[in-house]
Order: structure tokens, then C-alpha cells, then sequence
């Protein structure tokens, strides 16, 4: 049988594009876990849909774009740099992401923000709006349209308002909040009624999930079931699909005769030290300046491991343009450049900061060697790092210390030391309990989280969301 189309909307391309001329262009892999996770999906007919990343004013390089992007089975939105300022760098990244993550609105620009709040809300529905018109163009009867993330909270709504008939899912990759925090958006209804036109709305944890459908009750005063919420005898479907990585993937690479030489290399660099790592987008949430916070005072309560632990930071830059990414950079540098500073040597520095990516196969090397993992979100919808590196640990059963506040911590609580990223004594404590772990606990725990991550993949989280989609839309028809 043939497979079922997919036609997966998200506003990032898993390829961004950067032009090399007038019609060449060069695609390259974009960082984040939604497009990780969603790469490893393959049992459907999958289109992308979705923003390339790059601003393309001229008729030439949209054609020629379009025609790149095909070859990757991806179609194009085109935004101009206005609707991305406003829409991309304001409302999605200045105000829903970090409202979403309990995080508040930017310091220093608090009434800038809510000044500019009417102008970047309406760039936003004029975005929506682009990418609802660009899926209709592609859609053919019978396709599963599965919309991503907060970028697309009214696509549902503009999809269904030209077909009735499209199956149509969405899904969010942050945490959905306290319905506390959400109801001080100012378009908080608009919101939440635009995502209930889908027909299966779908949260990374149970607690997500719940948020969301008590916002609808308390803010909407619809009725929320077990099932999901009601309004006028219509159901949404509301549940939990906590997503996963292609874990095989992970554990194929490093057979690979590349990764191996990286493994040997990276050894015989940190020879003599242990080694913990990190690896995020360089983002408010990922308590990056807590997580070298809490490096230092393990530092500086236990002189022995001064020269025999090594922190390697991989800091992959993102929202440039917004201007709390920009602080977050130099505030890390400072605090960075300060331990070294402090602890470094002539010959060794504790920290090795980079603000790049990596590709793949270095990736995977980098999560083979390491001793200890540390991610301290702030909050986190899910955090696949956390996941990446248990697939990579199978010989060196490493320990990994999680943020209680990401959703990993509901997968991975067990294998893992939870810790409060906000209590940096509790943090350097726990590296400390880490890096001296006993052989047979880090065993016991890896086999935990070893077993949780190969059983919970990518492959099955998306064939789960799009067969209760499927379901939800016979049952309702069955009630009509
Ligand atoms: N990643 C990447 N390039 C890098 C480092 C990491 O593409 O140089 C990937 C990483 O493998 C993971 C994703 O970025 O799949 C990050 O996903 P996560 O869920 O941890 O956080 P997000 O970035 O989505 O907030
Ligand atoms: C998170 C979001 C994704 C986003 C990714 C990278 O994972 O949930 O929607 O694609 O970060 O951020 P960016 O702004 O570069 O797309």
C-alpha cells in the first residue's frame, strides 16, 4: 500500500538556505529538536512546508529556491523582513516563547514590548495567514496536515476555514503554561480558540496538556472532558505524545569508522580528565549562565578536581536578531572568560565555550566520551539532548544530571540526577555525586533511560499522533 501523505507545517525548514547567487543556493541542516526529531520520521509521505530562513525579495531567487528545496521534498514560505521582524524576532521570540517558558516579558523593554504588541500580533496572523495559503496550494484530499509549535497557533483556524475536511493536528514543542500566565496575553482567547479548530491538539507532557485545557475552560468557559474540550457539541481532542529521537540512528554513527577516529582524537585530548558536557541553543531556557555557575563552585569547593574535570560548551547561536539573545551571549562570555580566568592554567582552562554548531557525526563523539551530561533548563519543553546522549553512552554508561523543569524529566527521572537549576549548590553537589558515581549505579541508571529512549522513539511518537488523528476524525464523524 501506498504511504499515507504527510504535510508537516513548521515555521522552521529542517534546511535553511544561504544564497551563493542569483539562482544557486546552499542548504544547510537547521539546529532544534523539532526538526531532529521529525528528520527521523519516515512511515509517512512527508512534505515540509515552511520559512527557509532567509529573506528573497526578487522572482529569480524564489523560483530558483523553490526549485532547491524540492529536491528535499520541502516547499517554500516566503516572509519579507518586516513580517519576520515583527512576527519572528517580536511575537513568537520576544513574547510567546518566553511566556511559555515562565519567563516573563524581556527586562529593560517591558513597555516597548507591550507598546509594540498590536503591530507584531497582526504580523503574526499575516504569517499565519501565508502559511495557511501556501498548504492549500498543496494540499490534495485525503492528506494529514500536522502544524508545529507556537510560531502557527492560528493556522488551525485559517486551514479549516478554507477546507472543513482537512484532517488537521497541531502540536507544541514548549511547554504550555499555568493557564496564570497565559491569560495575561492580551490575545489570549484569540489564541486558544484559533488552535481548538484543529482537530487533535497535542502536548509533549500530561501537564502541558492539562494547562491547556483548563486556559480554555477558565479563559473560554468551554467544557474540558478527559477527552479534550467541548464547545457546542464539537470536540477537540487534547492529549499527551511525548516525542522521542531516532535513536538507532545515534547508535549506528558511532560504528562509523569517522566517528571512531573523533572518539580516539577527543580521548587522547582529554586524557587524564573527565569529562562533562553541555549542548544548546544558546537560549534563556537552557540556564546556560547557572549551569557555568554551578561548574564554578564545584571548582571551588574541591580543589582536587581543578585540573582533571573539563566543561566543553557547545553554545549553538539562534534569534540573533532578538535582542535578549544578544545579552545572553555577552553574559556568557563574561562569566565564562572570568573561571577561566580564574581556574585556567598555562597549559588548561576548565571551560571550552564554542558558539557553533557541530555536525552530526562530531556530535555524536562529543556525547560518546563524555562522563557527564548536564542540561539545566529553565524550562524546557522536552530537551532531546538529554535523550542524544543516553543513545551514545551504551559503553560509557555516563551520568546525566537533568533539569527537574524539562519534560525529559518525566521520561528520564529515574536514570537521572534531577536537580533545581536555580539552586547552583544543589548543582555543584550533584557534579560532584556524578563524577565519583559508583560503576554499578551509573550502570543500573543508564539501562534505565537506555531502555526508556530506544523504546520511545521519533518513528513512534509521529505514527501515534497522526493514527489518533486519523481516529478523532471517525469518531467525530460517527457522533454527527
Ligand atoms: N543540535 C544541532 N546542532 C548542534 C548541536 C545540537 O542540530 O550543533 C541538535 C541536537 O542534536 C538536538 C537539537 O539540536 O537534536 C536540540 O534539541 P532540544 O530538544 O534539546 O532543544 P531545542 O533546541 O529544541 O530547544
Ligand atoms: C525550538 C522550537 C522550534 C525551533 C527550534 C530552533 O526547538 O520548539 O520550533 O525550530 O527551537 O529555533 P529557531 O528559532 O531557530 O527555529
Amino acid at each position: 500500500p501506498s504511504k499515507q501523505r504527510l504535510l508537516v507545517v513548521a515555521n522552521r525548514l529542517p534546511v535553511a538556505a544561504v544564497r551563493t547567487g542569483e539562482d544557486s543556493w546552499q542548504l544547510e541542516i537547521s539546529a532544534g529538536g523539532l526538526v531532529s526529531a521529525l528528520l527521523g520520521v519516515n512511515e509517512f509521505e512527508t512534505r515540509w512546508i515552511g520559512w527557509a530562513g532567509v529573506n528573497v525579495p526578487d522572482e529569480v531567487g524564489q523560483r530558483s529556491l523553490t526549485e532547491a528545496l524540492a529536491e528535499k521534498r520541502c516547499i517554500p514560505v516566503f516572509l519579507d523582513e518586516e513580517v519576520v521582524h515583527q512576527y519572528y524576532n517580536g511575537y513568537c521570540n520576544n513574547i510567546l516563547w518566553p511566556l511559555f517558558h515562565y519567563l516573563g516579558l524581556p527586562q529593560e523593554d517591558r513597555l516597548a514590548t507591550t507598546r509594540s504588541f498590536q503591530s507584531q500580533f497582526s504580523a503574526y496572523k499575516k504569517a499565519n495567514q501565508l502559511f495557511a495559503d501556501v498548504v492549500n496550494e498543496h494540499y490534495e484530499e485525503g492528506d494529514v496536515v500536522w502544524c508545529h509549535d507556537y510560531h502557527l497557533m492560528f493556522l488551525p483556524k485559517y486551514l479549516k476555514k478554507y477546507n472543513m475536511q482537512m484532517k488537521v493536528g497541531w502540536f507544541l514543542h514548549t511547554p504550555f503554561p499555568s493557564s496564570e500566565i497565559h491569560r495575561t496575553l492580551p490575545s489570549r482567547s484569540k489564541l486558544l480558540r484559533s488552535v481548538l479548530a484543529a482537530d487533535l491538539v497535542g502536548f509533549h507532557t500530561y501537564d502541558y496538556a492539562r494547562h491547556f485545557v483548563s486556559a480554555c475552560t477558565r479563559i473560554l468557559g468551554l467544557e474540558g472532558t478527559p477527552e479534550g474540550v467541548e464547545d457546542q457539541g464539537k470536540l477537540t481532542r487534547v492529549a499527551a505524545f511525548p516525542i522521542g529521537i531516532d535513536s538507532s540512528r545515534f547508535i549506528r554513527a558511532l560504528e562509523l569508522p569517522e566517528v571512531k577516529d573523533h572518539i580516539r582524537e577527543l580521548k587522547e585530548r582529554f586524557a587524564g580528565r573527565k569529562v562533562m558536557l553541555g549542548v544548546d541553543r544558546l537560549d534563556m531556557i537552557k540556564g546556560i549562565p547557572q549551569k557555568i555557575l554551578a561548574f564554578e563552585k564545584f571548582l571551588e569547593e574541591n580543589p582536587v578536581w581543578q585540573d582533571k574535570v573539563v566543561l566543553l560548551q557547545i553554545a549553538v547561536p539562534t534569534r540573533t536578531d532578538v535582542p535578549e539573545y544578544q545579552k545572553l551571549t555577552c553574559q556568557v562570555h563574561e562569566i565564562v572568560g572570568r573561571i577561566n580566568g580564574r581556574f585556567g592554567t598555562l597549559t588548561a582552562v576548565p571551560i571550552h565555550h564554542l558558539d557553533r554548531s557541530l555536525d552530526f557525526h562530531a556530535l555524536c563523539a562529543l556525547y560518546a566520551v563524555t562522563d557527564v551530561a548536564l542540561v539545566t533548563s529553565l524550562r524546557d519543553g522536552m530537551n532531546l539532548v538529554s535523550y542524544e546522549f543516553v543513545a551514545c553512552q551504551a559503553e560509557k554508561k555516563g551520568v546525566l544530571i537533568l533539569s527537574e523543569f524539562a519534560g525529559a524529566a518525566q521520561s528520564l527521572g529515574a536514570g537521572a540526577i534531577l536537580v533545581n537549576p536555580w539552586n547552583i549548590t544543589e548543582v555543584a553537589a550533584s557534579i560532584g555525586y556524578a563524577l565519583t558515581m559508583p560503576a554499578d549505579e551509573r550502570e543500573k541508571r543508564h539501562q534505565h533511560n537506555f531502555m526508556h529512549i530506544t523504546t520511545h522513539t521519533s518513528q513512534e511518537w509521529a505514527g501515534t499522533f497522526v493514527s489518533e488523528l486519523n481516529d478523532t476524525i471517525v469518531e467525530a464523524q460517527l457522533r454527527t
